[in-house]
């Protein structure tokens, strides 16, 4: 598991029982100081702190989820699942502000991303959100692996290797699935020792595991409830995507985006990847049918 991920450590750590020159202990604590030297503009447009907070604000929720990632595989991997399921319950929470924070830069029009945008490709060079390896990390951890993407981050090595490191290790996903092996599930052997690089090919046998598990609502309710927490999680991933494809279209049209292409097409086929497919496929198929279909009755047939 990349620790590496768990970013930058601060340079010297506190003495204690002594609160450093200069600084309260509350100011001390949570950095304020270098915190609120963070948002260093490129614009006058007044709306531009607003982006900016809103994008590091993100950024550092992205970083929190990867954390709970990697806690909750440890918790898994020694079968504390009660564990497990409590900080992937943070996961889903920290969903929620993800989300919410859309609505802080409702208000740009075209014309105040644009006067923004310039600016920072003028100060910076043409830049992409897909040159964040927080997000790509957590994508790659909820186990949409796509190598693609590391291209990014050859000026950024270190970062490079980091993401490197996540493609071959098992996701949040692998390390379900090995757990429920087991808990005696029928989860091919093949499939937890492929190569972890390559994307995830959704598999029968898991989605049979999953009908399984969901067959009885009494039987596995343990595992029933850990079904439902990633699928809130994949939820919660899929709404931020609906919400940023809603604001590209709302800021930026139908403009071409980094590769020259429409960015809206570019974005809009990403909200088919969505985390633990087989969780999802499964659900065709659990529960019980009614003895005759309503819909066909309605139609008297
Ligand atoms: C509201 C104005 C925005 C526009 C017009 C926009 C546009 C785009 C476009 C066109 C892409 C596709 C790749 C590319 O061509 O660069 C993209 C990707 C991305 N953007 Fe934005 N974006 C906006 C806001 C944001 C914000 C505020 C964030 C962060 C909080 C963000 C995070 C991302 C991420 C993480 C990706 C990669 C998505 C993926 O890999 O599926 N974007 N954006």
């Amino acid at each position: 598991m990349s620790e590496t991920a768990e970013a930058t450590p601060s340079a010297a750590g506190p003495v204690p029982g002594i609160t450093p020159a200069g600084q309260t202990p509350y100011s001390a604590w949570m950095q304020t100081d270098t915190l609120h030297a963070l948002q260093r503009t490129v614009s006058d447009h007044p709306g531009e702190h607003a982006w900016i907070v809103h994008v590091q604000v993100s950024e550092l929720y992205w970083m929190l989820i990867v954390k709970e990632m990697h806690s909750a595989q440890r918790f898994l991997r020694a079968d504390d699942l009660p564990q497990a399921w409590r900080t992937l319950q943070r996961v889903v929470a920290h969903h929620a502000p993800l989300d919410a924070i859309w609505r802080s830069i409702d208000w740009m029009t075209p014309n105040d991303l644009l006067a923004i945008l310039s600016r920072a490709v003028g100060t910076y060079g043409k830049d992409t959100a897909l040159q964040g390896w927080t997000y790509r990390q957590m994508v790659y951890l909820f186990g949409i692996k796509q190598a693609e993407h590391l291209q990014h981050f050859e000026p950024q090595p270190q970062r490079k290797a980091q993401l490197e490191q996540a493609l071959a290790e098992p996701s949040l996903y692998d390390d379900v699935l090995a757990f429920l092996q087991r808990r005696g599930m029928n989860i091919p052997q093949a499939l937890l020792a492929r190569d972890l690089r390559a994307p995830y090919l959704p598999s029968k046998e898991v989605e049979q595991v999953w009908r399984d598990i969901y067959a009885t609502p009494d039987r596995h309710a343990d595992l029933q409830q850990l079904g439902e927490t990633l699928a809130d999680i994949a939820e919660g991933f899929c709404n931020w995507k609906f919400r940023h494809l809603m604001a590209t279209r709302r800021t930026f049209g139908a403009r071409p985006a980094y590769f020259g292409t429409e960015g809206v097409a570019w974005l809009a086929p990403s909200l088919e990847e969505i985390p633990f497919p087989e969780l999802w496929s499964a659900r065709t198929f659990i529960g019980s049918p009614p003895p005759v279909c309503p819909h066909m009755a309605r139609q008297g047939r």
